[in-house]
């Protein structure tokens, strides 16, 4: 089936900021997991696997379109020093991928795609929710200072 060629170049930018994700949360949960913040570690570990699928969503989307999926570009990743800003570089990571969803969104309706205009809204519940997650962590961060903040998110974990 052929797609517009526009919309599968904007599908590919997503998928780039995708897999720019997927790395910058698994090299994030394996500092909380080093760290031994077990919360932390099974969230954003969580949150690699959804942008794994967010990827192959679009893979398969283009793929449909009679396209070759570009995998081998990633944006330049914003890994954190400390708990605090690695945090506040996923919120920001999580900002940008639904401003980028909102724009998809729009493009592939104006191309009148509905069905990608769905699978788009579906990834974009999921972003909603990641940066949801994020803001809440920064409150009980200035809430409760740090400290309190990373008492709390000590468990044990196995992976
Ligand atoms: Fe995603
Ligand atoms: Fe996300």
């Amino acid at each position: 089936m052929k797609g517009n060629e526009e919309l599968i170049v904007v599908l590919n930018t997503l998928l780039k900021e995708e897999l720019s994700a997927v790395n910058q949360y698994m090299v994030h949960a394996k500092m909380y997991q080093n760290w031994g913040y077990g919360k932390l570690h099974t969230a954003i570990r969580n949150q690699a696997f959804d942008e794994m699928n967010h990827a192959e969503m679009l893979i398969e989307r283009i793929i449909l379109y009679e396209n070759t999926p570009t995998v081998t570009n990633i944006n330049m990743l914003n890994i954190g020093k400390t708990v605090s800003d690695m945090i506040d570089n996923d919120n920001n990571e999580e900002i940008g991928a639904v401003n980028s969803y909102h724009n998809a969104i729009r493009f592939a309706r104006s191309c009148d795609d509905y069905v990608t205009v769905d699978i788009l809204t579906r990834i974009l519940i999921s972003e909603e929710s990641h940066l949801d997650w994020a803001e809440t962590q920064r409150n009980q961060i200035q809430q409760m200072g740090i400290e309190n903040y990373l008492l709390s998110q000590v468990e044990t974990s196995n992976e």
